[in-house]
């Protein structure tokens, strides 16, 4: 197979807060793709760098009294020293606030200029005459224009759930400085995305780039089909990519006094780190980044999503770059099933967890967590114990802690013993781990890895090496039997390496011979020297969980400046890119996001003999969980036709009290109703109970 030159990079975190779990995650996910790709013999390179600019950044330092410059350097390294506590490993971390980035941001300036794509606007903003800034959204606050709560956002009213302008609040004032700010208006710079529509549309629904889910999301939000009626040709909103001063950013040369808007210079510093990167190794920079020789996988999260999908493909586009290959969308982590939470201490930084436990325990739980799809990942704390201890410690190492222990000082088997087959089946499984990680779903991949140590482990049960010890005629056995044993702890050790580097480092030093390639796992080792067991990993004991929890603990803060979660922007967070205005309508992402559908097969159907439309359903969830509901389908639908199928179905709608029964969710179908109605229909495969997003 001939080797892949692969770039790969992570969202850049915001220099204004710490490194969290949540955003370990992502980070996580991408060194686990990276240090695979580079086990397979890949030249793969993992770049990243700290997104500096905006609004932000630019109160905090004025709020603690330093420079933006002081700040971001603070933050930097912070950050590098967390990443690094967690193994991950960035061939080069660079910043946005760098000369390279300036010269590349002026570079696609110019390219997106030729191109015709910049057109000017003026921008009327709600502006703080003290603190000297226009106010993002976020930063204004006053009573809702709809129900007159009080100490309202100046985009939403978390009381009726309205969204508005800032401008139609009832007595706003900035939260920067408290004064009551003015409108003024300004001219912008806006992208005219629209002429990139037909090439977006390409890039978006070819199948090849983006998650099934994503492509879809796209064509339905933000592309159209044309003479869809139901989902007509839809027009790009242009983009706004500068603001006016006082701003944290680089100034436009073209634009005196205005600045490049955080979004527009961020994606820019993925390319930005990597020259930083060839020219520290003498490398070729248009070989990484204007080559179809190189492939550019980004990982980032859901919520910027049509930033990487729509935006950053555009800007490549028109500036003559290498287009993303991949772009893999991640969900969003919850601590026992809810938002990360500071009053209740589930919102753990990096540095916090570090004290207490093995970076090691994350990476595997987030492995075990993680797959192909946009699923949020749930942080059970009971769940992280018990795979860690049962998983890690009860079934990989104590393969090495039962074994090797007996040949200490001594050398493995100069030939392979007969294991029925273990090891070879253990080699043949490379094929099938590797295709789960090259997707990643590494759920999958944990899945099998502990059905192999499981395997391993009935051999030593079987086998009895401690007995065999006591037997000195038996030696020969012994060391054949801790020769199998070992080398089944080794393949594993190959297969987990991209999860769990220091375990791969240590079973090198525990059997002389480092793992540095996948295909480590193809051959056992014989004859190399056995040194003294030291403990690899040890037990997570649920009180050091406690102690995270009670060290994360502190009052819940409403302050926008406290930019701390990936949910709190300032302005620098995604602007809607339909042309139409979002209007009280639209449903949020957060609202869509609340109803719970799921996927559920009909398991009784009847008539409803009262009632003219309605059938009633059991839905079965998977497992024993049960739904009745009344659905309008009877004009349609006969039930006999539809035990056994699968349907869609609303699994969290509050239940309504009917005339004939309770009906406790709802099935989804399209069609005006009468004898137009279709009910959706999932593809054979999919199971009871899956969420359908
Ligand atoms: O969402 C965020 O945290 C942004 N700082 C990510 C930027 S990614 C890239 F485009 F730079
Ligand atoms: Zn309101």
């Amino acid at each position: 197979m001939t080797e892949r030159r692969i770039l790969v990079t992570a969202a850049l975190p915001y220099a204004n807060g710490h490194i969290h779990l949540g955003h370990l995650v992502e980070y996580i996910q991408t060194d686990i793709w990276v240090r695979f790709q580079k086990l397979r013999g890949n030249r793969c390179i993992y770049i990243c760098a700290d997104d500096t600019h905006g609004t932000a950044i630019m109160i905090r330092a004025r709020q603690e009294g330093t420079s933006e410059e002081a700040l971001i350097a603070a933050m930097r390294e912070a950050h590098i020293r967390d990443f690094a506590g967690f193994d991950i490993e960035f061939d080069n971390y660079g910043s946005t606030h760098s000369p390279e980035n300036r010269a590349l941001c002026e570079e696609f300036w110019r390219a997106v200029t030729a191109a015709d794509l910049v057109v000017e606007k003026d921008v009327e903003q709600l502006y703080d005459p003290v603190a000297e800034t226009f106010l993002a959204d976020r930063f204004v606050k006053g009573t809702c224009p709809s129900c007159k709560t009080p100490d309202q956002y100046g985009d939403h009213c978390d009381k009726c759930l309205s969204t508005y302008s800032p401008t139609d609040l009832i007595d706003p004032r900035s939260t920067l400085s408290g004064a009551t700010p003015e409108l003024r208006s300004a001219p912008h710079k806006f992208i005219r995305l629209e002429k990139l529509h037909d090439f977006l549309d390409g890039w978006t629904q070819s199948g090849e780039h983006l998650q099934p889910e994503v492509a879809n999301y796209l064509k339905g939000h933000f592309l159209g089909t044309p003479g869809d009626e139901h989902n007509p040709r839809k027009e790009l909103r242009d983009w706004d990519v500068t603001r006016p001063p006082k701003y944290f950013g680089f100034e436009i040369p073209d634009f005196p006094g205005n600045y490049w808007y955080v979004w527009f210079d961020a994606p820019i510093g993925y390319i930005a780190s990597t020259r930083q990167w060839c020219e520290r190794h003498g490398e070729d920079f248009d070989t990484w980044w204007r080559s179809p020789a190189s492939e550019i996988h980004h990982f980032i999260g859901k919520d910027i999503t049509y930033f990487h999908t729509l935006f950053w493909p555009g800007m490549l586009k028109t500036a003559g770059y290498n287009l993303p290959e991949k772009v893999h969308i991640h969900g969003f982590l919850t601590v026992a099933g809810e938002k990360m939470s500071k009053s209740k201490g589930t919102f753990v930084l990096a540095s916090t967890y570090s004290k207490h436990l093995d970076p090691a325990y994350l990476r595997y739980y987030y492995a075990s967590k993680l797959g192909p799809r946009l699923d949020d990942l749930d942080l059970n704390l009971e769940e992280f114990v018990t795979k860690v201890n049962s998983d890690l410690v009860g079934k990989v190492v104590n393969l090495a802690s039962r074994s090797a222990k007996f040949l200490e000082g001594q050398r493995l088997a100069e030939r392979y013993p007969d294991d029925g087959g273990l090891f070879e089946a253990g080699a043949a499984a490379g094929t099938r781990l590797a295709e789960l990680y090259e997707a990643c779903d590494y759920n999958s991949a944990m899945r099998e890895v502990m059905a192999l140590a499981d395997r391993a482990n009935r051999y030593v049960d079987e086998q009895k090496p401690w007995d065999l010890r006591k037997d000195s005629e038996r030696r020969a056995e012994l060391i054949d039997v801790c020769t199998v044993t070992l080398n089944l702890f080794r393949q594993l050790g190959v297969y987990l390496a991209p999860v769990l580097p220091r375990l791969a480092r240590q079973t090198a030093e525990l059997l002389g011979r480092p793992i540095e390639h996948w295909s480590d796992s193809q051959r056992p080792l014989l004859g190399t020297s056995v040194a003294k067991f030291e403990h690899m990993l040890t037990r997570i004991d649920p009180k050091q969980v406690d102690a995270i929890i009670e060290d994360s603990k502190q009052p819940e803060t409403a302050a926008p400046t406290d930019a701390t979660t990936k949910a709190s922007r300032g302005d620098d967070g995604p602007e809607a890119l339909a042309k139409e205005p979002l209007t009280a309508e639209h449903c949020t992402f957060d609202e869509f996001v609340k109803a719970d559908m799921r996927v559920a097969r009909v398991v009784e159907a009847h008539n409803v003999p009262e009632a003219d439309k309605l059938l009633k359903l059991v839905l079965s969830l998977g497992g024993d969980e049960r739904r009745t509901v009344f659905a309008g389908i009877k004009s349609v639908y006969k039930p006999e036709d539809l035990v056994g199928r699968l349907v869609v179905c609303c699994a969290n709608l509050a239940p309504r009290k009917m005339r004939f029964g309770v009906s406790e969710g709802m099935v989804l179908a399209a069609g005006a109703g009468g004898q137009d109605i279709y009910l959706l229909n999932p593809d054979e495969g999919a199971k009871p109970g899956m969420r359908v997003h």
